[in-house]
């Protein structure tokens, strides 16, 4: 049985909270899920009594909940929340809170969910620590942090050392959604519970492997944070080689978090370093302009509120990682992710190389298209092979048919990525948290492309929102026959 704890979130009033966490915390309370004697602390700035924050929490609920939204339920949900606030550069705002929380009514074990930007994460550990609140004595007390941690490799070894001075690495659970969802852990599932793939699952067989991300969303409201991030820091160096991890990692020794954690860690270990002079080859990045979504006019990045007019900052990234190891070596892995492209996609795609010698091929098609395997993460929820078979006829000819299957039937209810981490730290489960030596592998391998493209005095290249990417991003191709994969279905 899941113990029983207090969940204080500070920056209840942000959109994180609204939009995912709180009604992540609903579809869990409604789904019988969480620990009766469970509690929520909401922390904000604002000077609200508990009735209001209740009304509030139901207005986002009616408006983001995942499962239908019922009055009475959503009391009852009330029933577990209390308002707190307080400003948090003030240490009196945690020894109120330490007192609150001293209350019999919340149980003294204590998950404190930072959803607040970077810049907060370490003052808010210290704080916590300072006052005794991450002493583990009596009940235990566990910190999410949520990405990205650190903006370059030298601010999060930075970060990592203020913080573990008050916070064990076993209390600490970096979030990165994408690997709370089912369909990026169905990546595992697939490839280590099916021994068919595993001989195919190499240097031998597969000519690249593609992981693409893409949004039709512009930077919308959160502006102020994107101009310092940018699409390499925000989706790449986080959810895109997580993926990646999942996808060329070795079966690991069992599924425990530290066995887990290892082998992505050796993956990220074994990525080449990109050098400068590769850079054009390996890195590319561009910014959405004025365009059309769905025959409505939007502006352009530059045009968007709180954006600097002359803003440098990508909303598209794409890089070519080569893994040096026995498995993978020179099969190129194409990430790639922008914000208002032409369509809204995640999708993991291996291509095949093709077979040594072509006896079927028909006479007018030259380049018979290769084996692909397609994991689409949203929004087809599908695995996609693609073989040549003959077409019906008298004649020998080619053609490319698919095996599909949808991932999840009717019955399979949909869940959230943050229904499911939230319930992981709640038990004490790190093995879909990033840990310290993953990030940092990460960084290092971003951080000189980063360097290089803050260094760049020529303009970016630009994309009409609404559209793919520019076509030079072709020049990281390693061969000319290698494409985007934009849709499940293959271009005709
Ligand atoms: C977040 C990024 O981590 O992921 C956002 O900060 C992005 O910019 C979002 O929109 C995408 O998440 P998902 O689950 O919609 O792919």
């Amino acid at each position: 049985m899941t113990e029983s704890c207090t969940l204080i979130i500070f920056g209840a009033t942000g959109n994180l909270a609204q939009v995912k966490l709180l009604p992540a915390l609903y579809s869990l309370h409604t789904g019988g899920m969480l620990p009766d004697a469970l509690r929520i602390v909401c922390c904000g700035r604002r000077n609200y009594d508990d009735a209001t924050w209740h009304e509030q929490v139901r207005a986002s609920l009616a408006q983001h909940a995942r499962i239908p939204f019922c009055g009475d339920d959503c009391d009852n949900f009330c029933t577990r929340i209390r308002y707190f606030d307080g400003d948090l550069d003030e240490s009196a705002t945690f020894e109120a809170l330490d007192r609150l929380l001293e209350d019999a009514a919340f149980p003294d074990n204590h998950v404190f969910y930072i959803s607040l930007p970077p810049a907060s994460y370490e003052g808010i550990v210290a704080a916590l620590d300072y006052q005794g609140m991450l002493d583990e004595r009596h009940a235990w007390r566990r910190v999410v942090i949520e990405k990205p941690f650190g903006a370059s490799l030298d601010s999060a070894r930075e970060l990592q050392r203020r913080i573990r001075v008050h916070l064990r690495e076993d209390q600490t659970y970096r979030i990165d959604h994408y690997m709370g969802k089912a369909m990026v852990q169905n990546v595992l599932v697939t490839r280590f519970a099916n021994l068919m793939l595993e001989p195919l699952w190499n240097r031998n067989y597969i000519d690249h492997v593609q992981i693409t991300r893409t949004e039709r969303l512009g930077v919308g409201s959160r502006a102020g944070f994107y101009e310092d991030t940018g699409a390499l820091r925000d989706m790449l160096q986080s959810h895109l080689m997580q993926m990646m991890a999942l996808v060329a990692m070795e079966a690991p020794v069992s599924m425990d978090a530290e066995d887990l954690r290892d082998e992505k860690v050796k993956v990220l270990k074994s990525i080449r370093p990109i050098p400068a002079k590769s850079l054009d080859t390996q890195a590319y990045r561009a910014q959405y302009g004025p365009g059309e979504i769905d025959g409505e006019p939007v502006p352009g990045y530059r045009e968007e509120s709180g954006v600097d007019p002359r803003s440098r900052t990508e909303t598209y990234a794409a890089l070519k990682l080569y893994v040096d190891n026995w498995r993978w070596r020179d099969v190129p892995f194409y990430l790639r992710t922008g914000k208002r492209m032409a369509e809204a996609r995640t999708l993991v795609a291996i291509c095949f190389k093709q077979p040594p010698k072509h006896f079927f091929r028909s006479a007018h098609i030259q380049h018979p298209p290769p084996n692909w395997l397609i994991m689409s993460i949203s929004p087809e929820e599908s695995l996609r092979l693609e073989i040549t078979v003959k077409e019906p006829g008298l004649e020998m000819k080619t053609r490319q048919i698919s095996l599909d299957a949808p991932f999840r039937c009717e019955h399979h209810a949909k869940t959230d990525a943050y229904e499911g981490l939230l319930l992981d730290v709640i038990e004490g489960d790190r093995s879909l948290f990033l840990r310290y030596d993953e990030v940092e592998w990460a960084w290092r391998i971003v951080d000189p492309v980063l360097n290089a493209w803050d260094a760049e005095a020529a303009d970016m290249p630009s994309y009409p929102a609404g559209q793919w990417e520019p076509d030079t991003v072709r020049r990281i191709f390693k061969h000319a026959d290698q494409t985007w994969r934009h849709h499940l279905d293959p271009e005709t």
